[in-house]
């Protein structure tokens, strides 16, 4: 049986594609920075295998990779150094030896360069500033690289910050300068494909670099309307910063700074049905999504 390893298992996303993977026939190892996050990964997957391991420290990273054949990376925003956290995973991975495949969750425009972000949005080292980064050095590395560009909005946004004055206020606030018409994936169909490309062989997929984008871009007045349709209310977009500015606590301005990136390159980036192309399954609608998770917003 081969063995997959999540950095980033405790995460949104690495949580998913575990709960998908332990199912499979495979050895599942997962990883978190803290004696906490392990305790949960323990708990909460009881038949994996968990270690405590920091990407900033080579040698519990290299112990974590010691016997993987395949390996996920999902790293946060705001706050990973690419310029340290990715060598080290390449350093690891070499020293391990066995690595058939690295699957990669990034969110690139496609078609845009380091070179066309300014030094204040790469410094927010969210989104494309903080991917931009890594993949350079996973390309160079020559190692057995798979992407999935997820260079849209995760549908998750709307219950961390988009989903509470939708129930309480029939309100949908977002800062206007952040506002772009914009695609949407759901977190549930980025772990599907996550599992299926790490179960299927790995060269079906190893030197791909998938685009999971959604059909139709939506502004906020549009996120509003498709709200008012699955709610039966008037649910109305205003101009207000306050749930984001909660939500993101000290990464507010970074993450204002960064919009004026993503308004601007989200525009042109393309649909893409990255889940009918792997699962031949398509992928979920932004008003499937509204109406299967109802309770959030009514
Ligand atoms: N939100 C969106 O709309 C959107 C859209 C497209 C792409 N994305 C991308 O999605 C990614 C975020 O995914 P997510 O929400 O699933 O991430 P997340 O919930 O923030 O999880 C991040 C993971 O990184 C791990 N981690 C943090 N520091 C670590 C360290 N020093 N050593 C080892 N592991 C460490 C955390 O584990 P521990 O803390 O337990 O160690 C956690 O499991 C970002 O790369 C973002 O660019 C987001």
């Amino acid at each position: 049986m081969e063995r997959v390893l999540i950095l980033g298992a405790t995460g949104n996303i690495g949580a998913l594609a575990a709960n998908r993977l332990i199912r499979e026939n495979v050895i599942l190892r997962l990883v978190s920075s803290r004696e906490s996050g392990v305790k949960s990964l323990r708990e909460r997957f009881p038949t994996a295998e968990v270690l405590q391991a920091d990407w900033y420290d080579p040698v519990s990273l290299k112990a974590a990779m010691r016997g993987v054949d395949r390996l996920l990376i999902v790293t946060p925003d705001f706050v990973t150094d690419e310029t340290l956290v990715t060598p080290n995973i390449i350093d690891a991975v070499r020293e391990a030896g066995g690595v058939s495949q690295i699957v990669r969750l990034s969110a690139m425009p496609p078609g845009l360069k380091a070179t066309d972000l300014s030094q204040e949005v790469l410094a927010t080292r969210c989104g494309a500033a903080q991917h931009m980064v890594a993949k350079p050095l996973l390309d160079a590395s020559g190692l057995p690289m798979t992407y999935l560009n997820v260079a849209c909005w995760i549908m998750f946004n709307l219950s961390w910050y988009l989903a509470e004055p939708v129930k309480t206020k029939q309100q949908l606030l977002m800062p206007a300068v952040t506002d772009a018409r914009r695609r949407w994936v759901s977190e549930e169909d980025i772990a599907d494909v996550i599992a299926r490309i790490l179960t299927d062989k790995p060269a079906k997929h190893v030197g791909q670099d998938y685009l999971m984008t959604g059909a139709e871009q939506f502004d906020y007045k549009d996120v509003a309307r498709l709200l008012s349709d699955v709610t039966g209310k008037t649910i109305t977009y205003v101009d207000d910063d306050s749930m984001l500015r909660a939500s993101m606590g000290d990464h507010f301005d970074a993450v204002m700074t960064y919009y004026t990136h993503e308004s601007r390159d989200y525009l042109s980036v393309p649909a893409s049905d990255a889940k009918l192309k792997i699962m031949g399954v398509s992928q979920t609608t932004l008003q499937e999504y509204l109406a299967q998770n109802l309770a959030l917003f009514v």
